[in-house]
């Protein structure tokens, strides 16, 4: 079993990395493959709202030369995804909004490719907004009717300068316990694999709010 973990933040080594790390320990630990990809150094551009992705139903958004089409392959072959990111003014910084947007937006149109997968989000922070990013974040898991597990407090660690974050220990506890949940319940939907019966996809029904 494979978890594929995004990081946000626009530093390869910052605090956002060393969470996704101490997270990442306990998959590894319980057997389960870890890898992280760098999405915050990326250029990726904003979803264009074409809707290309639902028409053309060939698992690619029409924006070219960018990571988002390979991420999407990777994350629908992964069993577990894991968002990581840094707070920036209270939320996603906009590269990782991005890449977010278009992924699942993508994965969404063509038969939401991660539904019931097994899913969870983590941010850094220096101070405040910590848990309203991470209600975005968990925003695309729930959209998607991802498997989520839970630690035993809000999935928020704090630093400022690169790798701070080790100096808070129970912000390390969270990410553990994160981890070790995550790895638990991967294998329960792994050992349910033709026993229980997972619920039968319903098609979205759209609604709004004039008619
Ligand atoms: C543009 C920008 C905006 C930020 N806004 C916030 C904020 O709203 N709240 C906060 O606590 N920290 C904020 N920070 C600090 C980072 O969230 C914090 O340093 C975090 O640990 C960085 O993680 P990283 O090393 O993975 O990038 C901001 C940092 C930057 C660069």
């Amino acid at each position: 079993m494979k978890v594929l973990a995004f990081n946000g933040s626009p530093k390869a080594n910052g605090n956002t990395f060393h969470a996704l790390q101490l997270v990442g320990k306990e998959l590894e630990t319980a057997g389960i493959e870890f890898e992280i990809v760098h999405v915050g150094n990326q250029i990726i551009r904003g979803c264009l709202a074409c809707g290309g992705c639902g028409r053309n139903q060939n698992e690619q958004c029409v924006i070219p030369n960018d990571i988002i089409n390979e991420c999407l392959q990777k994350a629908k072959e992964a069993d577990g995804i894991l968002l990581g990111s840094p707070v920036h003014y209270s939320g996603v910084p906009g590269t990782m909004k991005s890449f977010l947007d278009r992924l699942f937006y993508v994965s969404t149109s063509n038969g939401n490719l991660f539904r019931h997968k097994v899913g969870a989000a983590i941010v850094a922070d220096r101070r405040e907004g910590g848990i309203s990013t991470l209600n975005e974040l968990n925003h695309f898991l729930t959209y998607s009717e991802m498997m989520i597990p839970t630690s035993n407090y809000w999935n928020i660690i704090y630093g400022t300068t690169p790798g701070e974050v080790e100096q808070d220990e129970e912000g390390k506890q969270i990410m553990r316990v994160l981890g070790k949940n995550m790895a638990y319940l991967l294998k329960v939907m792994d050992a349910a694999k033709g026993i229980v019966t997972a619920p039968e996809k319903e098609d979205k029904v759209y609604t709004h709010f004039v008619r």
